[in-house]
């Protein structure tokens, strides 16, 4: 059996603007600086990455749509997507692969309308709060679920 170790990095709205966003809740990162990080957490976990961010909604289901023997996994921050695109959570369920469900900031404990998540039911874990740390471990996760 072929290796399944390909990892789709899906971002969504806004994230392309860390750097510019609050840094009190976001710090400093930028979002190129996040997939330089990412991409040497994939690299010693044995994964490979592909990134891919959008601010238009239907690209982000388009692309997940077009998934389908190009990854095995994706770790997925759709940003406010997260809190109520239910065709993003759809979408997500016809890709039909091992997620992992990362936030940079601790959703838990902000504003009530970032409580619900219309993807978590789908993924296999979620990471907030973590940072850019939050990353490995969704790779770490999804490692386990490719290897297992
Ligand atoms: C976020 C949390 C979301 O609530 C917010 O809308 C974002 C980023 C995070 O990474 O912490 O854009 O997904």
């Amino acid at each position: 059996m072929s290796v399944r170790n390909r990892v789709e990095v899906m971002h969504g709205v806004n994230l392309d603007q860390l750097g510019r966003r609050p840094a009190a809740v976001y710090g400093e990162l930028t979002y190129d600086r996040l997939q330089q990080q990412v991409e040497g957490y994939a690299r010693d976990l044995g994964l490979q990455v592909r990134f891919f961010q959008t601010n238009a909604e239907s690209e982000f289901v388009e692309h997940l749509h077009r998934l389908d023997g190009l990854s095995d996994a994706i770790v997925m921050n759709p940003g406010a997507w997260t809190h109520y695109a239910w065709a993003i959570r759809d979408a997500l369920e016809i890709a039909a692969l091992p997620t992992v469900e990362v936030h940079l900031s601790d959703v838990g404990r902000r504003e009530e309308w970032r409580q619900l998540s219309v993807v978590r039911e789908l993924c296999v874990a979620t990471v907030s709060g973590e940072g850019i740390e939050g990353y490995r471990a969704a790779l770490e996760r999804l490692k386990e679920e490719l290897d297992g």
